[in-house]
């Protein structure tokens, strides 16, 4: 088998056997096919695509990159949940303990921020001693103990994902469907669940922009979670403007205790609900969906068992959780400004990627990989979708420790909301469920 011909033929459209799959990336992972033709496989890929065949064969020689962990011992149903990436999403840090306290096993691995998307890992850290860097022998320790457990992405796993995606990254093909399944469930796949809830974002913020796309990459992660016999239920959510009001890593975190502590914003609330009542259903939960979320929402949100669950995560990792009883312990930016809007009307648009690139330029991004982020940094929109503003209100808080971030902030911040003299009709946050 030669590198070679198996680019010519994805090139020519034609579709490649599982054993010519595993060839390609089982070499290239050896360093024996080099990134030049890695990469022009990878983009005969893009323009061609994979049926769903080849993405699984794909998604499976990820796997075997790297270990798997095995929660077998832990009894019940093991059930992940994994985001396609917004702005402003700290759904994980309040789904996990939420899930959690109503029975279901999480064992969570997040991923750090890159470009205008947040990282679940970097808000973690944002918690004081909290240690999201751990073994996967401590991961089934804690999650045995606790019944949940939200670390990093372990460089045990999957390390053939890092390795492709670097090389995406750097060829403009991040945003292929088969690529992005593959990557999203062979990292699910070898974290040993035995069941998956997907939060597919869909708009201005996400990967996907428009739906038809997100349809498509939630069915077949689906389909690789089925061929894999891990039931899988994709939500195609929408990501027209951030989640919540918070973006950046300290202030996100408060938000979601806020949550935890039943005073959070409609939409996060809501979008946790949903996904938690799926979470419990895949767990075989066979109660109405409308009776499993009344009774997360009135018996496990609103009653203090999630956050008493997020204490014991917490003291699990070793942090302190006292800081759920004083949300200023948490890194606090030097300065504070405001984007004032000299307009009236609703606001029409909120462009949720130039929001999150805002909150990058305040410090709470990273451009590339090994950029230091600033906890504190970040902002809080002030305003939602729909909402009336008038001359003088304030649109978005800026939170930073350089001053000389704020002014391209705020340009990105004034370009990112429209106001318009008409009522917009917002649609609903969910928008279909996949599986
Ligand atoms: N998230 C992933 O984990 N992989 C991708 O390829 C894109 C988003």
């Amino acid at each position: 088998m030669r590198a070679y011909d198996l680019i010519l033929k994805k090139r020519n459209g034609e579709s490649l056997s599982a054993e010519e799959i595993k060839f390609l990336i089982r070499g290239f992972l050896k360093g024996e096919i080099p990134d030049y033709q890695m990469a022009a496989f990878l983009m005969a890929v893009y323009f061609r695509g994979m049926d769903v065949d080849e993405t699984v064969a794909l998604t499976e020689a990820l796997v075997d990159s790297g270990k798997r962990v095995d929660l077998s011992n832990i009894p019940g149903v093991k059930v992940d949940k994994h985001s396609t990436g917004g702005v402003g999403d700290k759904a994980t840090i309040v789904l996990v303990p939420l899930a959690a306290s109503a029975g279901v096993t999480v064992a969570k691995m997040s991923g750090r921020s890159l470009g205008h998307t947040g990282g679940t890992a970097d808000k973690l850290e944002s918690i004081p001693g909290f240690k999201i860097e751990m073994s996967l022998e401590e991961l089934v320790e804690i999650v045995s103990k606790v019944g949940a457990a939200m670390i990093g992405q372990s460089k045990e796993l999957v390390p053939g994902d890092k390795k492709l995606y670097a090389l995406r990254d750097v060829t403009a093909v991040v945003d292929s469907i088969p690529l992005i399944a593959s990557s999203v469930m062979s990292k699910k796949i070898a974290a040993g669940c035995d069941a998956v809830v997907l939060d597919v974002k869909v708009g201005s913020g996400a990967f996907m922009k428009n739906i038809e796309e997100a349809k498509k990459l939630a069915s077949l992660m689906v389909d690789i979670g089925s061929r894999f016999g891990i039931p899988t239920t994709a939500v195609l959510t929408r990501m027209d403007q951030p989640l919540g009001y918070a973006v950046g890593n300290s202030l996100e975190l408060i938000e979601a205790v806020n949550t935890l502590k039943g005073e959070g914003p409609e939409d996060l609330e809501y979008l946790c609900i949903e996904l938690g009542s799926h979470m419990l259903k895949l767990c075989g939960d066979r109660r109405d969906p409308s009776a499993i979320k009344e009774d997360l929402e009135k018996n496990y949100l609103k009653s203090g068992r999630a956050l008493k669950k997020f204490r014991e995560i917490i003291a699990a990792q070793g942090g302190d959780p006292s800081f759920l009883d004083n949300l200023d312990k948490l890194p606090k930016a030097e300065h504070i400004r405001y984007v004032y809007t000299d307009e009236e009307g609703y606001i029409i648009e909120i462009d949720a990627e130039k929001i999150g690139r805002a909150a990058a330029i305040l410090g709470a991004g990273r451009e590339v990989k090994e950029q230091r982020i600033d906890l504190s940094a970040g902002l809080i929109i002030k305003k939602k979708l729909g909402e009336t503003v008038k001359k003088g209100d304030i649109l978005t808080e800026m939170h930073s420790n350089n001053v000389g971030t704020f002014e391209k902030a705020e340009e990105l911040i004034r370009n990112a909301f429209k106001i318009g003299s008409n009522k917009p009709k917002v649609p609903p946050l969910v928008i279909q469920t996949i599986g």
